[in-house]
């Protein structure tokens, strides 16, 4: 047996995120928010989650919300809006988290994946024209980590072919780009509230945000069983309501986002002037347009397996999102795409780590990080 290599002393163990910092913070809030809805025992489509609505709609800077019971709910819900049908298809990143693509399969239609940039991550907007087909009936654009991808061609290219857009910006609530916050670039966007999100419910939770009066009413038919009055259905919905505990939780962390967010940039910049002494990785990119609200701080490195390991017996935390690219996810295996086929996703899935990264973390535990890394790297 090898001799185990000789360690720093691990200052305290750094995890990749901590909700129970957060709790801390905002318990007593949260409790009182929570007896609130217990008082008025109105648990379903109630004060709580229209308020909800509204709040999240002027955040996002359009007219409507509509609260659903998840994003991959969120997702299905817009899909069908925009009018996607079985066999249709449907042009999306292949570097996402499964549920932008399974959203798609759930209604029958055809995901059609579209490789990356590079240096952001997000759809290549140059890759639209290359995989449209006559079928092609919407875009979802996913603005991965907290960034927005480059809208302007995106929807320029829609625009022309009077193709819908929808947003995944399930990780990117309060991100801007050309000074317009995400959410408000489609005709519609989906947002998660899954506990670990920027804006997290303790459960499952989500949302549809649009402009379009249309979009937005029937949302809120097909999330309530396809009624448009009081047991008269005039098609097949499910049940996606959120429930009032839920809203009145987000509520109340609504009211910290900003300085939650800002917390985040603040570590952000730490984490990324350290890393400037560090040859050999690559910071997450902003460009000038934007604002990312880093969801995720994720770096890329062509040592990334060893490097995770390394962080792993300093206790330290880290996270691929995605270790597989959708084309070539088993799901997909009967889509027929072979290895290759979108080389900056696979790159990207080969490269990433995502870095201890929440509001409270403390620059002194970003030092540590970035020491460890740097100790990898032999820096
Ligand atoms: C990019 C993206 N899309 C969709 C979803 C699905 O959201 P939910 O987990 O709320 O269903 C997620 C959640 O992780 C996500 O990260």
């Amino acid at each position: 047996m090898s001799t185990p290599p000789q360690l720093n002393p691990v200052p305290e163990p750094v995890p990749q995120f901590d909700l129970t910092a957060q709790y801390a913070a905002i318990g007593a809030e949260i409790r009182t928010a929570i007896d609130r809805v217990l008082s008025s025992q109105q648990f379903v489509l109630g004060r709580e989650g229209a308020a909800l609505e509204r709040e999240i709609a002027t955040l996002c800077g359009v007219a409507h919300g509509v609260a659903v019971a998840s994003g991959t709910d969120a997702l299905m819900l817009a899909l069908r809006a925009c009018g996607v049908h079985a066999g249709d298809e449907v042009l999306l990143p292949t570097f996402t988290f499964v549920a932008t693509g399974s959203a798609v399969s759930a209604l029958g239609a055809r995901p059609v994946f579209a490789d990356i940039r590079p240096e952001t991550y997000n759809l290549d907007p140059a890759e639209l024209e290359r995989r449209m087909t006559p079928r092609t009936r919407a875009i979802i654009v996913v603005h991965l980590y907290g960034l927005a991808a480059d809208m302007d061609p995106i929807l320029a290219f829609a625009k022309a072919r009077q193709l819908p857009v929808i947003e995944d910006g399930a990780q990117t609530i309060g991100a801007s780009y050309k000074g317009r916050r995400t959410g408000s670039f489609g005709d519609v966007a989906c947002l998660s509230f899954y506990p670990t999100k920027n804006l997290g419910a303790y459960g499952d939770a989500g949302m549809v945000v649009s402009n379009s009066t249309e979009i937005a009413a029937r949302i809120r038919t097909l999330r309530d069983h396809g009624q448009t009055e009081k047991y008269l259905s005039s098609e097949p919905g499910w049940n996606s309501r959120l429930d009032e505990i839920q809203a009145a939780i987000l509520r109340v962390k609504l009211r910290h986002l900003s300085e939650w967010q800002h917390a985040r940039r603040s570590n952000a910049a730490t984490y990324s002037r350290l890393l400037q002494q560090i040859p050999g990785v690559m910071p997450p990119l902003e460009p000038e347009c934007c604002e990312h609200v880093y969801h995720q701080y994720t770096i890329r490195t062509e040592q990334r397996d060893a490097l995770q390991q390394h962080l792993a017996v300093r206790k330290i935390g880290s996270t691929v999102y995605y270790p597989h690219p959708l084309h070539l996810q088993p799901l997909y295996a009967s889509l027929g795409h072979k290895r290759a086929d979108f080389p900056h996703a696979e790159r990207a899935a080969q490269e990433v780590l995502s870095l201890p990264m929440y509001p409270e973390l403390r620059k002194d535990q970003i030092a540590w990080v970035v020491e460890a890394i740097g100790e990898f790297l032999k820096c």
